[in-house]
């Protein structure tokens, strides 16, 4: 919905109005969803996209979401767009640009159940993006808001995903695509995608975290448009993640969903995703929500287990072989912290070596992952030790990122040579090492036992 002339226009007739909001309940200052805002201008808070109340009934909704997917329109196609009632921040959908996100498989993994101390685990797996993360969802929104708004250049600070998505997402709307990463600390797959999907990539020598506090201010003088998750449209597009769980679920309603936490955009996502889903009727619970975070990246951890949680105690130099979620200084976490404790919801913290070997029973399930998303299941199999999570409960792992986005830590671990960061040698418990054998056929006979 934009605001021209004090009246609100739009040229859907089902649209609702939609605002910014200050994310401080002691403030709450609304904005048209029109400006270019990242924080609250009165009190520097996070804002996020506010809707009134859909039209429909929770059940019209439901039939008319499930309809699409039939459709052959690009709009009904997109795991985003399909769900656009829920996400109605838009009153012209010609500024979107959709590579048809999300759309990704529930995977049941028995193994991976076993190994996590569960009956069960179903994977929502999001690295079967058009570029392989859950970054797709959102950006797909962050880059009709930068064309409806008029932006030429968009940009982002990234560990790597949101670079990927970034760039191909904006050179697929016509916006050119301008990518800071910390220098040699993002994993090649993604590095990769920037460069062939079009982006002027500029590798800075600092963390995440310095960078992106020098991006925001550079974006604001140049009008440049920031895509990070600070950015609220992405947040949006984020959320149709759980609707999609759901609608794939029938709308039953796990116990639990586990995702790894690194800047926490994903956390605030899901938690205000399902919020909504109970506000407007379409649940009559909540999942509750574990997060789970590198054991060298986990400021969000520190927080959720001290009595004060008023502020956050920064990582000044986060480390972690799992690259996306290697953030010290996550922008989202009084979202995050919200939702989690809405939710009745966990933060746990696994090690480098139990991010390694789930990730590995990950692979043996036949379905594969990065590392940041391993850490899911290496937090589940915590959380059941600990009691925390039931054997019998119902769990969704929402995997992130797609298993071919990192192969050099794939092969480091297999063939035995993987360090961590601080150089302690990783145990490769399931070890699985290329051959190398002569071209003779007795050898090769020989050693497949005749
Ligand atoms: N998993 C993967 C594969 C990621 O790329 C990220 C974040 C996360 C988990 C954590 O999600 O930040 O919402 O808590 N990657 C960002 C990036 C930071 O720049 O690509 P989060």
């Amino acid at each position: 919905m934009s605001r021209r002339g004090g009246r609100w226009t739009s040229h859907n007739k089902n649209f609702m109005p939609a605002e910014l909001a200050c994310f401080e309940q002691r403030c709450r200052a609304r904005y048209p969803i029109t400006e270019v805002l990242y924080n609250c201008p009165k009190c520097g808070g996070l804002l996020e996209a506010v809707y009134e109340k859909p039209a429909q009934s929770p059940d019209e909704l439901k039939k008319l979401w499930r309809e699409r997917r039939t459709s052959n329109a690009p709009l009904d196609q997109s795991g985003v767009w399909r769900y656009r009632e829920f996400i109605p921040f838009l009153d012209d959908y010609s500024a979107v640009t959709t590579l048809r996100e999300g759309c990704t498989p529930l995977l049941p993994a028995p193994r991976a159940a076993e190994y996590g101390g569960m009956d069960a685990i179903v994977f929502k797996h999001q690295g079967f993006n058009p570029t392989g993360s859950f970054k797709d969802n959102g950006m797909t929104c962050g880059a009709a808001q930068a064309v409806r708004l008029g932006m030429k250049r968009v940009a982002c600070v990234s560990t790597g995903n949101t670079s990927a998505s970034m760039a191909a997402y904006a050179s697929a709307a016509g916006l050119q695509p301008i990518i800071f990463i910390p220098h040699g600390n993002i994993a090649f797959g993604k590095l990769a995608q920037a460069l062939e999907y079009g982006a002027k990539t500029i590798q800075v020598e600092a963390n995440f975290d310095q960078i992106l506090a020098l991006v925001r201010k550079l974006a604001e003088e140049l009008g440049i448009y920031l895509l990070n998750s600070i950015n609220p449209f992405r947040i949006e597009g984020q959320k149709t993640i759980m609707a999609e769980m759901l609608d794939q679920l029938d709308w039953r309603v796990p116990d639990w969903v586990v995702l790894p936490g690194g800047n926490l955009g994903n956390t605030s996502a899901f938690g205000k995703g399902l919020r909504e889903l109970k506000e407007w009727g379409l649940i009559d619970r909540l999942p509750r929500l574990a997060v789970i975070q590198a054991e060298g990246s986990a400021p969000f951890y520190e927080l959720m287990h001290r009595s004060d949680r008023s502020y956050l105690n920064a990582v000044g130099h986060p480390e972690t072989l799992a690259t996306a979620i290697k953030i010290g200084d996550p922008v989202s976490w009084p979202k995050a912290l919200f939702e989690v404790e809405t939710s009745g919801g966990v933060v746990e913290k696994v090690t480098e070596q139990e991010i390694a070997d789930a990730k590995a029973i990950i692979g043996l399930s036949g379905i594969g992952c990065e590392p940041a998303s391993a850490a899911t299941l290496a937090g589940i199999r915590k959380l059941t030790n600990a009691g925390v999570i039931d054997k019998s409960g119902f769990i969704v792992a929402v995997l992130t990122g797609n298993v071919l986005k990192d192969p050099s830590y794939i092969h480091e671990y297999h063939t035995g040579v993987l360090k961590s960061p601080r150089g302690a040698q990783i145990r490769s418990s399931f070890e699985n090492p290329p051959i190398v054998l002569r071209a003779e056929s007795d050898v090769i006979a020989q050693f497949l036992g005749r």
